[in-house]
């Protein structure tokens, strides 16, 4: 069963054991994709069950996230201080020495699987099946920059010069994944860290930083710092010691950061308003899956879910697609993560605003094929269980075609043309993911011509990129200041300067 030919068999699947799963050490060189858990193995079912049981009372990251709280502008600048000075210390050792910590960070972060599922699952309501698939893309990160962070140094022409602080504002949807992979690009490309976790996901950022602590990055190169959002989080962005700011939450908080600081160095991965085309020759069995999968994943509270599916001339003028689709969203079990067979958890955040009007009310012209509704249980915050809505009628223009929405709502747009079919998925402000179910090549062709975002799949989900495989990044207003994508080659190059080598004389 393993076969080193066959990427992540080199490792042992028993989740209870991950010690003996290390061995052997994976190798620094070599990329390889975490393989998610094996549910086939049946200590792996009970390890899972054991997880979700644990969950229901965990306080997983308290202590970490407490002792990380600053209260007072002089600590947060003595903290600034401080990681500025330790970044000294980082960028001396050598880059083998630090290429070699971030990758056995990837390996502890893979033995904390069990804890990281524990404590999302706590915090956010993550389902254990999405939270196993968050630490797998952690685990990732931190081997793939880990080789990455090699490149900088081998470039012939130029010097690359890290930044001596980069602050880390993750969002609350990712708790593990998106905190774990800035940091670690940001370590990886010679830079101190401070991260400031959302405040929903406070403790979860902070088991993830436990795991790099514990794997060798020095405590005073990566800083935990919990601080409100508000004047201490105006004071942390605009400090000219930070020299770069890694960003992934709402386009709005990328224009707040530029307002407190014009000149900052921002990278950010900002919203997004996704929608997936199905033409007739689309297989729409295997696009109704992927339509659910992207939609109501992680109760569609993904930057990059679906939020809209564009049927074109047959398929928007029969029944079959959204009969089937129909069933498909009925039978999806909603519930909290700690029932096992919970495929869609609660949302992060009760419902509010222009989420709870997507969820309760129509624009003109529209019905419900699935209408969502609330349900309750005593465990989770009133206004957090949503079941799935679809909505028939989107029209191009009206509110549920341009806006994000964040939570388990589908709107069902049509179009007579493949043409028509992309300007609807084009005509959003953002630019994140973009998806096609076709099966004819002159159509898939026709549509990565004009396709407006940074990740298009073809016949695939629109979530879930894999590193190295799928880099992320947007186009559009879903990205602001980032040229390069996060899980791809160049990522690490943006987040410092470079200089041209003087010509030999
Ligand atoms: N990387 C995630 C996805 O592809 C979004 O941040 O779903």
């Amino acid at each position: 069963a393993l076969d080193p030919a066959v990427p992540g068999s080199h490792r042992v699947q028993d989740r209870a054991n991950p010690v003996a799963s290390l061995e052997p050490a994976s190798a620094l060189h070599e990329f390889q994709n975490e393989p998610d858990t094996d549910n086939s193995i049946a200590s792996n079912r009970a390890w899972g069950l054991r997880i979700l049981e644990r969950s229901a009372t965990s306080t997983l990251g308290s202590d970490t996230i407490a002792a990380a709280r600053i209260d007072d502008l002089d600590t947060l600048l003595t903290t600034v201080g401080a990681t500025v000075h330790a970044s000294d210390t980082w960028v001396a050792l050598p880059v083998e020495t630090r290429a070699r910590i971030l990758h056995d960070a990837g390996d502890v972060l893979g033995a904390f699987r069990g804890r990281l599922i524990e404590v999302m699952a706590s915090e956010t309501g993550k389902t254990i099946a999405e939270g196993d698939v968050e630490v797998s893309e952690a685990v990732d990160f931190a081997h793939y920059y880990a080789s990455r962070s090699l490149d900088l140094s081998s470039v012939a022409e130029a010097t690359f010069t890290p930044s001596r602080l980069i602050v880390v504002t993750p969002p609350w949807n990712f708790p593990v994944a998106i905190p774990a992979g800035s940091v670690l690009a940001a370590l990886a490309s010679g830079s101190a860290v401070i991260i400031k976790p959302a405040p929903q996901a406070r403790r979860s950022a902070a088991v993830m930083v436990e795991a790099l602590w514990e794997a060798g990055v020095p405590r005073d190169v990566l800083k935990l710092v919990d601080i409100e959002e508000g004047d201490l989080g105006r004071e942390l962005v605009s400090h000219p010691a930070v020299d770069r700011v890694i960003l992934t939450g709402g386009y709005e908080t990328a224009e707040l950061f530029r307002s407190w600081r014009p000149d900052l160095p921002l990278l950010a991965e900002t919203s997004g308003k996704n929608a997936i085309i199905v033409t007739p020759s689309g297989d729409l069995d295997l696009a109704v899956a992927d339509v659910v999968k992207s939609a109501f994943g992680h109760a569609g509270q993904k930057c990059s879910a679906a939020s809209l599916v564009i049927l074109v001339g047959s398929v928007a003028k029969s029944e079959r697609f959204r009969r089937q689709l129909v069933d498909s969203v009925r039978t999806l079990r909603v519930g909290i993560p700690q029932n096992p067979l919970s495929q869609m958890g609660p949302i992060i955040e009760p419902a509010h605003g222009k989420l709870l009007r997507a969820l309760t009310s129509l624009e003109e012209g529209q019905s419900w094929l699935v209408k969502p509704v609330e349900l309750s249980d005593d465990s989770v915050a009133d206004g957090r269980l949503w079941s799935p809505g679809v909505r028939e009628g989107v029209a191009p223009g009206s509110e549920f075609h341009r806006t994000e929405y964040f939570g388990p709502v589908l709107g069902i747009m049509t179009a007579d043309t493949l043409e028509e079919a992309i300007e609807l998925q084009n005509a959003s402000a953002y630019g994140l993911t973009a998806g096609i179910h076709s099966l004819d090549p002159l159509e898939v062709a026709t549509w990565l011509d004009s396709v407006e975002a940074g990740n298009v799949y073809i016949n695939r989900g629109i979530t879930g990129a894999v590193v190295q495989r799928q880099p992320f990044g947007g186009w559009k207003r879903s990205s602001v200041g980032a040229g390069t994508k996060a899980g791809g080659p160049n990522y690490l190059m943006t987040l410092g300067s470079w200089s041209a080598v003087p010509a030999e004389p």
